[in-house]
């Protein structure tokens, strides 16, 4: 065969291999069957790599113009099986649709899209509200050193006041013991100390969220829970600014009927001190079952930062004045959305987490 290709290859041989191809692989039933079809045509002993060995016996005239056709031919044998399998491929899956039980008109499953957990939802909301007071986020650590959670904001070696704030003690070591923060207040110690050195000190202006943990279960206590921290300090800076800021907050967040008052109360850290109310959002203040008929919710702690904090964070007293306050990002979620049991933010339900039930 290779003596009569040297003299004459046979273009026509090769329109007629194609011919046969196209209609044995459209007659072909399996894919079995049409792997066998393929080694027949493509295949190391098919007819069409014979004819690739015989190049080399040809001019090379004839062999450059032989070899181009061959490779023709090899591509578009390769496109019909390429056609057959699809074929193949799509005629077993109609089958298989057809004796199964699925029914591929029925709705699709629907997934709801992702939201964030209402904690992170509200958490967002205050934090915003009082960036857009001026006070910028900064973030601390919740393993925190006993000294900047206590000592140094004015808390007694043993005075009741921590007891105030049943702790989770983490490592026991002198002066640089470690606790889970059971406040953010730290994070006031944290800013203090770190501007105390720095060279532009004042105003500052900071909030801090974030998480805190209390040895505490129970339908209004969780051992872990969320609160937003306000702190500003400068040369002239008191009262009135720090009741404008809270009005203000509140209003943003429960409606600008919102009303506040503080009651005067006691924290370590500031003095004076106070409780901060705002007018019961399920009565406008009239009176209800949520705020016990009183017309108004508890919701943070306030005051103007106690000498003894700036000192012990590296501040002269005389020079600076300033106020903070400290609130629980849950008592302000359950107001907002209506929950009445502060531990279905911690159950992950769902149903809850996707608004359907609170
Ligand atoms: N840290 C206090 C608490 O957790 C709240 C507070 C913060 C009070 C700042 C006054 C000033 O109860």
């Amino acid at each position: 065969m290779s003596r009569a290709l040297q003299e004459n290859p046979k273009p026509q041989r090769l329109m007629e291999l194609l011919d046969e191809a196209t209609k044995e692989s459209a007659a072909v039933k399996s894919l079995h069957e049409l792997r066998e079809l393929k080694s027949r045509f493509l295949g190391k002993k098919g007819e069409l790599s014979r004819l690739l060995a015989s190049l080399k016996d040809l001019q090379p005239e004839a062999k450059k113009d032989f070899g181009a056709k061959l490779n023709e031919t090899r591509r578009a044998l390769e496109n019909l099986f390429q056609v057959a399998e699809s074929r193949l491929e799509s005629e077993a899956l109609e089958k298989q649709l057809r004796e199964s039980d699925l029914d591929a008109s029925a709705p699709g499953v629907f997934f709801p899209p992702a939201q964030p957990h209402p904690i992170r939802e509200v958490m967002e909301e205050a934090i915003s509200i009082l960036e857009r007071a001026g006070l910028q986020a900064i973030y601390g650590p919740e393993v925190e050193f006993e000294d900047y959670c206590f000592d140094r904001l004015n808390f007694q070696k043993d005075h009741a006041a921590r007891d105030m704030q049943a702790t989770f003690f983490v490592k026991s070591a002198g002066d640089r013991s470690l606790i889970l923060r059971t406040h953010t207040s730290p994070v006031q110690v944290r800013a203090l100390l770190k501007l105390a050195k720095a060279e532009k000190r004042l105003p500052i202006r900071i909030q801090a969220p974030g998480r805190v943990y209390r040895v505490d279960d129970d339908a209004t206590h969780a051992p872990m829970f969320h609160q937003i921290e306000g702190l500003v300090v400068d040369t002239q800076s008191g009262m009135p600014e720090l009741r404008a800021t809270l009005d203000y907050f509140f209003r943003k967040f429960f409606g600008e009927k919102t009303k506040i008052r503080f009651r005067p109360s006691y924290f370590p850290f500031t003095e004076p001190s106070a409780e901060v109310d705002a007018s019961c959002v399920f009565c406008q203040g009239l009176g209800c079952k949520v705020c016990k008929q009183s017309g108004w919710l508890e919701l943070a702690g306030a005051g103007l930062v106690h000498p003894n904090v700036f000192q012990a964070c590296g501040w002269n007293p005389e020079e600076v004045q300033g106020w903070a306050f400290g609130m629980g990002i849950e008592r302000l979620a359950m107001l907002k959305l209506k929950i009445p049991d502060l531990r279905s933010f911690f159950e992950n339900r769902l149903s809850f987490l996707r608004g359907r039930v609170r």
